[in-house]
């Protein structure tokens, strides 16, 4: 019979049975309702299912609960403070870095732990750093400028620019052919 184990997400715990094949991105969409977390490939290859865990992004749909107890997981829902979006939730709005939005929480997510581990990247880390994670829309060039915005501001060097909407979201990412993988995007 499976044991009882506590996850913390986002400050909270949760008093979860430990069921051996459960994977935490079930628990966390199906029972805790934070559909934020994306299912993309279900297998560990695309990170639209990207929370962090103790400060390290990690792939949810393939973590199993019971590697979880005792740790605390931030998902895409814990980064806002009092109501105000965290600086790279921010700067992907202001640079307009995603189109369809379903990469967008694991891209952020994964742009959090590295700025937590790197809070001045270069071009090479960032691109390093994200290159697991995949943008089908192809917005790698404005998720890459939208982590060095977000550092930026986190560091104090810039002032975070009110969100606005771009004049034609059909063209917003017109910049951003469409490229495989975010490595593609500085080649
Ligand atoms: S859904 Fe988890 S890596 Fe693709
Ligand atoms: S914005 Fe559509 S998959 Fe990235």
């Amino acid at each position: 019979m499976a044991g009882v184990i506590t996850l913390r997400v986002n400050g909270v715990a949760h008093q979860m049975a430990a069921e051996p094949d459960r994977n935490l991105l079930g628990v966390l969409r199906d029972e805790l309702d934070l559909t934020g977390s994306k299912y993309g490939c279900g297998e560990g290859f695309c990170g639209a299912c990207t929370v962090v865990i103790d400060g390290r992004a990690i792939r949810s749909c393939h973590t199993q609960l019971s590697e979880c107890a005792g740790k605390s997981i931030t998902t895409i829902e814990g980064l806002a403070r009092d109501g105000k979006l965290h600086p790279l939730q921010e700067a992907f709005l202001n640079v307009g870095a995603m189109q369809c939005g379903y990469c967008t929480p694991g891209m952020i997510m994964n742009g959090y732990a590295l700025l937590r581990r790197i809070p001045s990247p270069t071009a090479e880390e960032i691109v390093r750093s994200m290159e697991g994670n995949v943008c089908r829309c192809g917005t790698y060039p404005r998720i890459i400028q939208a982590i060095k915005q977000a550092a930026e501001t986190i560091r104090g060097d810039h002032k975070a620019k009110p969100v606005t909407q771009a004049k034609d979201p059909a063209h917003a990412n017109a910049a951003a052919a469409p490229q495989g993988t975010v490595q593609g995007a500085v080649q």
